[in-house]
């Protein structure tokens, strides 16, 4: 593995390989044998606001024995019109490896081609990989084995988590993918027909037919970053797909709620179902960075 741009490009063994490896690091934290990023230096470009993603990053870099500068695109030349592509080559020369967020998923693999540096997709309009990597780890350590099991996401469906949730479910083939979502915010019927075969995947836009005997409900915010502008449109579109008492309570019987953060209480999801479920939920965030860790060292070969 040389980069982690999309779950598309990932393969199975790979995407097993990564949660394998995760689960080491989540029960190894604070006594590694391996520092593999040990007089490397990683940097951080981001072009969109974050949390969970920075400081995972941030933190797991640093356990792994690296050194690490998170770059905001604003404080770049980039934010003044220098070209992805030069900014790729300059600190293709200096760093050993970067993390990306940012708008077009194209910048993404135009730097890293022309950085030659491992680059990692930390979120882009049409992915969010190492968020739904992080998603199968949680739902494989709560669940046990959930081959064959059933994950509902509610919400936006075509937006980076969704279609990241969409080549998780064909990459994999071992469970099914059910998204409820009104017609205009469903995955495009190109993107469906790019899955392939091994993907067992439902798109509907009745949340109570979609939630039914569900094993995971999952959702996302309904205002994904760059989309503000359509804020009010989004709400009113969405209004019917938040996560309530009576959706949970048509899914299975200790079904897992999660959410990837941040939340909007009152919108995607309520504040009573979030707390019923904040050790999943919380737990979801942690276990981005013992994924991420996994990743990391994946790529730092
Ligand atoms: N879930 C997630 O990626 O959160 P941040 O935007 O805070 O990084
Ligand atoms: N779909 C959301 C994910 C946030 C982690 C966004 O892009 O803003």
């Amino acid at each position: 593995m040389r980069n982690l741009l999309s779950i598309e490009s990932l393969n199975r063994d790979e995407i097993l390989r990564i949660l394998a490896l995760g689960g080491e690091m989540k029960a190894t934290r604070g006594r590694h044998a391996a520092h593999p990023l040990r007089h490397r230096c990683w940097g951080m470009f981001f072009a969109k606001s974050s949390t969970r993603t920075r400081v995972s990053f941030e933190v797991g870099i640093r356990e792994l024995g690296g050194d690490v500068l998170f770059l905001s695109a604003n404080d770049l030349q980039l934010g003044r019109g220098e070209p992805i592509e030069d900014t790729a080559r300059v600190v293709g020369r200096m760093l050993h490896g970067a993390v990306i967020r940012t708008f077009a998923h194209s910048d993404v693999e135009t730097f890293a081609q022309a950085s030659g540096l491992p680059t990692i997709n930390a979120l882009t309009d049409a992915e969010h990989p190492c968020q739904i990597l992080a998603d199968l780890f949680t739902i494989q350590e709560l669940l046990g084995d959930w081959r064959g099991k059933t994950v509902c996401y509610l919400g936006d469906g075509a937006c980076n988590v969704p279609i990241s949730w969409l080549w998780a479910a064909a990459r994999r083939g071992d469970f099914r993918l059910v998204i409820a979502a009104p017609k205009k915010y469903q995955p495009s019927a190109e993107l469906l027909a790019r899955l392939g075969p091994g993907a067992d995947v439902h798109c509907t836009e009745d949340p109570a037919e979609a939630a039914a005997g569900a094993d995971v409900l999952y959702t996302d915010v309904w205002v994904s970053m760059g989309m503000e502008a359509d804020a009010a449109g989004r709400m009113e579109d969405l209004r019917g797909y938040g996560i309530d008492a009576a959706l949970v309570a048509r899914a299975k019987p200790g079904a897992l709620v999660m959410h990837c953060l941040p939340a909007y209480r009152g919108k995607e999801i309520t504040a009573e179902i979030l707390e019923a479920n904040a050790d999943t939920i919380f737990t979801q965030a942690e276990n981005r960075l013992h994924v991420q860790k996994a990743i990391l060292s994946l790529l730092a070969g």
